[in-house]
């Protein structure tokens, strides 16, 4: 039996903090909670990313919304990806429950109910703001990444991308992307191998097969307008509190693909958008992933560099992103060593191959005088965790099992009239969800393809009856095609259409 009063000493000293902080719980010694060692987050390290692992029905989730309750108390804005569509009742004031209040008491400070803002988000036709992003803000690295593209095929992809800012043809959904693909073998195949060499029609297939395949996966809800400014997912109530945003992701589940899309858009445009922050002494912004193991599924090689990458970049811009998941290795190594905070519920060793994961995550747990670590995680209550944290110098905390404070809004979904109530209320969702279809690649293509052909038939009518007239001229004319290629090429070129297109561009560029 260990000392509880030097244990007591040790846990207070290292999660003692100058700043700001989020009481998880108290730690525990012997399976018994000791009232008043709280386990605290420096609200400072909370960019510095974090794994919250542990079996099904451990807390994982319920620990997400502890955190992200108390950061929206501190003013901290977050955003919660729900997988299951467990997290809407952020929402609403928790009930209280002697359980819960017995549990507080071990603790060492009460429990209190309280709602928070919420806003709820979709990228599918589910109710809630929709995020969308166009196909030009994507970019054509990132498509290419995102397709799983060879190196022949993203050059494609960046001519075509180039094609149409060369020419201003706005690029704002998968159909205007797919069509310039169908151009640039068709009826603009001849001009445009002209100007940027010659595009194999295989590799054009393949790569019109993928995005077709993305489409299925829901993209083409995705991909348009109007596209999602991030600074919106800042925002602070009257009461100063930080929204939490949560972006409903139930019918994603089978669409991993569709999902790191998003995810890696998403963080590519924040690390695009948000400011440097330097030395801070509060993040900017908290980015939970519940169900994390979905966009590391079927994740290419490439797009998991990408992810790794903006892992490790992000955290200058004060966002932090946590991952939620049953098992710590279904997230890479890259990505695991750089996270701060690690939370891990109970693990179950039913077979050999569990006692050997157990092993192992007990290994990435820092030493301690109190634990036997593998011993701990299998001996966890629900709601009770290891936790290891950084402290505001940037140094692991002590290895703490810790008794966790129950979530003060309720642990359960909304009612149908509180969500109801909830979208109706949203100024978000009266600024982002009228469906706008601009005049956009697509449209502009099939209307001078159209010009193209009518000119064509017209030429071709009047040669006709200029043949006629001439009848005793047996001289021949060039071919039609090549003919329709240079009438199409000159409508293309021709400054009306390019003049009428910049205007959109510059609305679009801002
Ligand atoms: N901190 C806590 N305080 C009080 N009760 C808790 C706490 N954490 C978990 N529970 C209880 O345990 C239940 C399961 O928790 P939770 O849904 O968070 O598990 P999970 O690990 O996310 O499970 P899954 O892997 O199935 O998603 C909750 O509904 C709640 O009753
Ligand atoms: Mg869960």
């Amino acid at each position: 039996m260990a000392d509880k009063q030097t244990f007591f000493d040790y846990i207070t000293e290292g999660y003692n903090t100058k700043g700001e902080a989020i009481d998880l719980g108290a730690a525990m010694l012997d399976g018994e909670t000791v009232t008043n060692a709280l386990v605290r987050i420096p609200l400072k390290t909370m960019n510095r990313h974090g794994l919250i692992a542990g079996a099904t029905g451990t807390g994982k989730t319920k620990t997400l919304q502890i955190l992200a309750e108390n950061l929206s108390e501190k003013g901290v804005p977050v955003l919660l990806m729900d997988m299951k569509g467990d997290l809407s009742g952020i929402a609403q004031p928790g009930s209280e429950h002697a359980k819960i209040d017995e549990r507080h008491e071990m603790i060492g400070f009460p429990f209190k109910t309280q709602k928070f803002p919420v806003e709820i988000l979709t990228i599918s036709d589910q109710e809630g703001v929709r995020m969308r992003a166009t196909v030009s803000e994507f970019g054509p690295i990132l498509l290419s990444r995102i397709l799983d593209l060879s190196d022949t095929q993203s050059g494609i992809v960046s001519v075509l991308f180039k094609y149409c800012d060369d020419n201003k043809l706005p690029l704002l959904d998968l159909k205007d992307f797919k069509k310039i693909l169908q151009y640039a073998t068709e009826e603009g195949k001849e001009a445009m191998q002209r100007e940027y060499g010659r595009m194999s029609s295989a590799s054009t297939g393949s790569i019109l097969r993928k995005i077709v395949e993305l489409e299925q996966q829901g993209g083409d809800l995705f991909f348009g307008e109007k596209s999602f400014d991030t600074d919106d997912l800042l925002r602070v109530d009257e009461n100063g509190m930080g929204y939490i945003n949560i972006l409903r992701l139930t019918d994603i589940q089978d669409r991993p693909k569709l999902f790191s899309t998003f995810m890696l858009s998403l963080l590519a445009e924040i690390y695009a958008t948000f400011p440097e922050q330097g030395d801070s002494d509060r993040p900017e912004l908290v980015i939970f992933i519940d169900e994390a193991h979905l966009i590391f599924k079927q994740a290419s090689d490439a797009l998991l560099d990408q992810i790794e990458g903006i892992v490790k970049l992000i955290r200058s811009k004060g966002v932090g992103l946590y991952f939620v998941t049953q098992n710590p290795t279904d997230v890479p190594d890259a990505v695991l060593s750089q996270l701060g905070l690690k939370v891990q519920h109970a693990l179950r060793a039913f077979t050999a191959k569990d006692r050997k994961a157990i092993k192992l995550t007990a290994e990435n747990y820092p030493l301690s005088d109190y634990y036997k670590t593998d011993e701990v995680i299998t001996s966890l209550g629900i709601g009770e965790a290891l936790v290891s944290a950084l402290n505001e110098k940037g140094i692991p905390t002590p290895l703490a099992a810790t008794m966790l404070r129950a979530p003060m809004s309720r642990m359960d979904v909304l009612e149908d009239n509180e969500l109801k109530e909830l979208l109706e209320a949203s100024k978000l969702i009266k600024k982002y969800n009228e469906t706008i279809d601009r005049e956009s690649a697509y449209e502009m293509l099939n209307k001078k393809i159209e010009t193209a052909e009518q000119k064509d038939v017209k030429e071709k009518a009047k040669k006709e009856r200029d043949a006629a007239s001439k009848s005793s001229s047996s001289k021949s004319k060039k071919s039609s095609s090549s003919a329709t290629t240079s009438t199409l090429m000159k409508t293309l070129m021709s400054p009306t259409v390019i003049r009428s297109v910049l205007g959109i561009l510059g609305k679009m560029i801002k």
